[in-house]
Order: C-alpha cells, then sequence, then structure tokens
C-alpha cells in the first residue's frame, strides 16, 4: 500500500477530491497544515485521518520548520507527498529531499502565472484559455516537470472569482487522476517532461 502525505493550508477541497477519489493501492497516511485552524484539516479528521497542525508562525525561520515539517511528515515514511493549497515557500533542502516524489497543483497553465493571483492575472493579460498545471516540485516556485493539464475558456464577462469556479472543477478531476497514475508507477520523468503511460 502506497502511503500518501498531503500538506494543505486552507479549505482543502483538493485534498477532499483525492482523499474521496479511494485510489487504489494507497492510502492517504496523514493530512498536514501549516495553519492550524485550516478547514481542511477538520475535514481530514472527521474522515478518521491523522492529523497535524504545524504553525509556521512557532518557527524562527523558514529553515526551522522545513525541518519540523519534514520530521512530520517523514514519521508517516510517504512514497508521495501532494501540496494541496498549501501556502508556503519550499527551502531548496525541504524540495531536494522530496525529489520526484511531491507534487503541486497550480491553478494556471505553467509556466504562464507563477505564484499568486493567477485567474486576476490571466484576464488582465487577455488570455482565451485559463487553466490548472499538476507538477513536480523543484527549488524554483511553481517550476518543475510538468505531469498534467487542463484547460477552460475564458469568457467575456469573467471575473476572476467566476474563472476561478470553472477551474477549481478541472482541478478536482486533474489531481486524483495524477496521484493514481503515480501510484501505478505510470509517471515517468524526462527532464521537465513527464511521460505518462495510459
Ligand atoms: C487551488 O486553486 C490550488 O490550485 C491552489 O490553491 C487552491 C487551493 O484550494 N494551489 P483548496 O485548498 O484545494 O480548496
Amino acid at each position: 500500500m502506497k502511503q500518501i502525505v498531503i500538506l494543505i493550508s486552507g479549505r482543502g477541497s483538493n485534498m477532499q477530491a483525492i482523499v474521496e477519489a479511494k485510489i487504489s493501492g494507497a492510502q492517504v497516511a496523514a493530512v498536514i497544515s501549516n495553519r492550524p485552524n485550516a478547514a481542511g484539516l477538520a475535514w481530514a479528521a472527521a474522515q478518521g485521518i491523522p492529523t497535524i497542525a504545524l504553525d509556521h508562525k512557532q518557527y524562527a525561520s523558514r529553515e526551522d520548520f522545513d525541518v519540523a515539517l519534514q520530521a512530520a511528515i517523514d514519521g508517516f515514511s510517504p512514497d508521495l507527498v501532494v501540496l494541496a493549497g498549501f501556502m508556503r515557500i519550499l527551502t531548496p533542502a525541504f524540495t531536494r529531499q522530496y525529489e520526484g516524489r511531491m507534487l503541486n497543483i497550480h491553478p494556471s497553465l505553467l509556466p504562464a502565472f507563477p505564484g499568486l493571483q493567477t485567474h486576476q492575472r490571466a484576464l488582465e493579460a487577455g488570455c482565451k484559455l485559463a487553466g490548472c498545471t499538476v507538477h513536480f516540485v523543484t527549488a524554483e516556485l511553481d517550476h518543475g516537470p510538468i505531469a498534467a493539464q487542463a484547460a477552460v475558456p475564458v469568457l467575456d464577462d469573467d471575473t476572476p472569482d467566476s474563472l476561478a469556479a470553472r477551474v477549481i472543477v478541472e482541478e478536482h478531476l486533474l489531481y486524483p487522476t495524477i496521484v493514481r497514475a503515480f501510484v501505478e508507477g505510470r509517471l515517468q520523468i524526462d527532464g521537465l517532461r513527464v511521460h505518462v503511460q495510459d
């Protein structure tokens, strides 16, 4: 049974989609949040999933927090670490530790619009397509080998919220699909490219 640890900071709807996908051969071993009051943490606990709140404000430096986070994660010996709305910039030492076995979902068609406010920026740029990206995590923020993307149309009357609502539907489909492919050993990293076997 492959062990998955999911990191969240808030609502946790992507985490919920992955849990509800009930991927065979995999178990969500724990959900960890850097925000103790993250709504997703309560949801996970109600499902009987072990949860840990690790408040980043209690740590003197980013490095100290990442060391504590790594210790918490490694307590579950995960095969895969899944970032699902985990709003922290990670230290290179931390990302190195999980190279090739840590995924993130980002609400844009990377490499366009890394960072925050992606929907607003896509609207301001006049994009006709927007979407989301699941990628392996590297030291560079919102970069790393792209496992999958899903696109949605941008409509004339879209606001950042209406666009986000259209994109998140795709996120909830895409992320469990790629986590399942990882669990089944169907993802092969080749430089910045990822080959996904059927
Ligand atoms: C999602 O849009 C995700 O792509 C981004 O942050 C948001 C998290 O939403 N990284 P949720 O916590 O999964 O509901």
